[in-house]
């Protein structure tokens, strides 16, 4: 079966990206990403490429080749599902913030209205592929709905989970190290795996792409993203071992990577992980482990979120320690809000969770990110409901210029691992600063030596 038309429901950091790429790759498919939110909808269609909703490197110039040509974004969403005959969906699937599995489970309530409007609108044949991350065996809910409030049209549902990283979204899906694809055990099930795997073979070599059961695909989805923590979280807990012991967390990174056994990625120490991902899966793993009564699996995963946020409450405790046990109403200025470089993402960012720590203490914090707009950092901040919105806004402020917001600071605090950073003109921050003047650096961002030399009192995360 060869796939003209696509229809995507969700323009968010997924949607958006993945079928920007494949409109790139496949010039002779329609693909069509249609959003509940009008706001969101508007912003891809914006004349300014700069306003996109997802910032991500590549991403506008995607964008501006293929718009209006073979890439729409639109609020139309049945014409969309009704004309196109692979559907995929790839909307939000946050953890429950209510009811049963309160704070673990994955709350499945946008995929359910999915599902119920494909059923609604679909008068032909359809693949509905599920792009959004899901609990394994989601997909039998799905194909329940579909095919007992349809119009007695025939669907196969496909698992073909994202494996993108915010930051390097569009190199991720030009040149995947994989793509799965999970699928029924049947002829139906075959030809469907196969529409979906011929997209892809527009741009990626085939043996890179996996066809699997589609609880294999589900299932591997959320162990990829725990395995990735869990390697952040394990050199983080080595990050405050060094420091007890002058070790050098970069160096015992250096050295255990060399294994090639054990491969030097993701084992860069920093204040912690963020972004919307892997807290949500990983508590979503160890919900489904307990309700198989997996005890023992849910504890061994929960330890990976239980080390994360040791490391962002360490880091905000190690400033108010070293500021003389007093934050109140010193001036802490934070750059980068993002919970990594080359995103405007802040979901689950490290610098919510600190900010929120240092302001429990009545300091004064000042906010600068290149990407970052102050409505979201005050959102963020608000999300928390600590405290009331006035005083987020009376205690924290956000600025564009961040060499203005490092006069007069008792200290720095380095949040988002953004390029920029590092070309600062440091020697006029610290003449800017009030002394002894601190540098606090999450990510390992800057050289020791230097900082010292210029005569910051200077702390980088993993070293003593
Ligand atoms: N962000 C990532 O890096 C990443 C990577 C891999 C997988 N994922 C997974 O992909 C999925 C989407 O993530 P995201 O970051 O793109 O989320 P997002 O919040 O950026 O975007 C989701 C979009 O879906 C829309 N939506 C929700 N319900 C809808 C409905 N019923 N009809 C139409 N639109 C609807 C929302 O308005 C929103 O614009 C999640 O399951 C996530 O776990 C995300």
């Amino acid at each position: 079966m060869k796939i003209k038309k696509i229809c995507c429901i969700g323009a968010g950091y997924v949607g958006g990206p993945t079928m920007s790429v494949i409109a790139s790759q496949c010039p002779e498919i329609q693909v069509t990403v249609v959003d509940l939110s009008k706001e969101r909808i508007d912003l891809w269609n914006h004349s300014d490429l700069d306003k996109l909703p997802v910032y991500e490197p590549g991403l506008k110039e995607l964008v501006a080749k293929t718009r209006g040509k073979n890439l729409f974004f639109s609020t139309e969403i049945d014409t969309a599902i009704d004309e196109a005959e692979m559907i995929f969906i790839s909307v939000n699937t946050p953890t429950k913030t209510y009811g049963k599995g309160k704070g673990q489970a994955a709350d499945l309530k946008n995929i359910e209205l999915c599902a119920r409007n494909i059923a609604k609108v679909a008068k032909t044949n359809k693949i509905v592929v599920e792009k959004s991350t899901l609990p394994v065996r989601t997909a039998q809910a799905i194909k329940s709905i579909l095919d007992n409030t349809g119009n007695g049209v025939d669907f196969e549902i496909l698992s073909n989970p994202e494996f993108l990283a915010e930051g390097t979204a569009v190199d991720d899906l030009l040149n995947a190290d994989r793509v799965l694809i999970g699928g029924a055990e049947t002829p139906k099930g075959q030809a469907a795996k196969d529409a979906l795997s011929s997209i892809y073979e527009n741009w990626l070599p085939k043996d890179r792409i996996l066809q699997t059961n589609v609880w294999s695909s589900e299932l591997s989805k959320l162990v990829a993203n725990a395995f990735l923590a869990q390697r952040v979280s394990s050199i983080n807990s080595i990050s405050a071992l060094c420091e007890k012991t002058d070790a050098n967390v970069a160096e015992v990174s250096r050295a255990i990577g060399y294994d090639s056994r054990i491969g030097s990625k993701f084992l860069n120490s920093s204040v912690g992980f963020g972004g919307s991902c892997f807290q949500k899966d990983i508590l979503n793993l160890v919900y489904i482990a307990q309700s198989y009564g997996l005890q023992e699996v849910a504890d061994y995963w929960e330890q990976v979120i239980i080390m994360n946020d040791y490391q962002k409450r360490r880091f905000a405790e190690n400033i108010v320690t070293t500021l003389y046990n007093t934050v109140s109403g010193k001036k802490i200025v934070f750059y980068g809000w993002a919970f990594k470089k080359d995103t405007n993402d802040t979901r689950e960012s490290a610098a919510i969770y600190v900010a929120d720590a240092l302001l429990d203490e009545k300091a004064e914090i000042v906010v600068y990110d290149p990407k970052v707009p102050e409505a979201q950092v005050y959102a963020d901040l608000d999300y928390l409901g600590t405290r009331s919105p006035e005083e987020n806004r009376r205690l924290l402020k956000v600025v564009n210029d961040p060499m203005e917001a490092s006069k007069k600071a008792h200290a720095i605090a380095i949040l988002t691992e953004w390029d920029e950073f590092k070309a600062y003109d440091w020697k006029s921050i610290y003449e800017n600063m009030l002394k002894p003047a601190f540098i606090f650096d999450g990510r390992r961002l800057l050289e020791k030596e230097i900082m010292e030399a210029i005569g910051f009192d200077y702390y980088k995360i993993g070293q003593s």
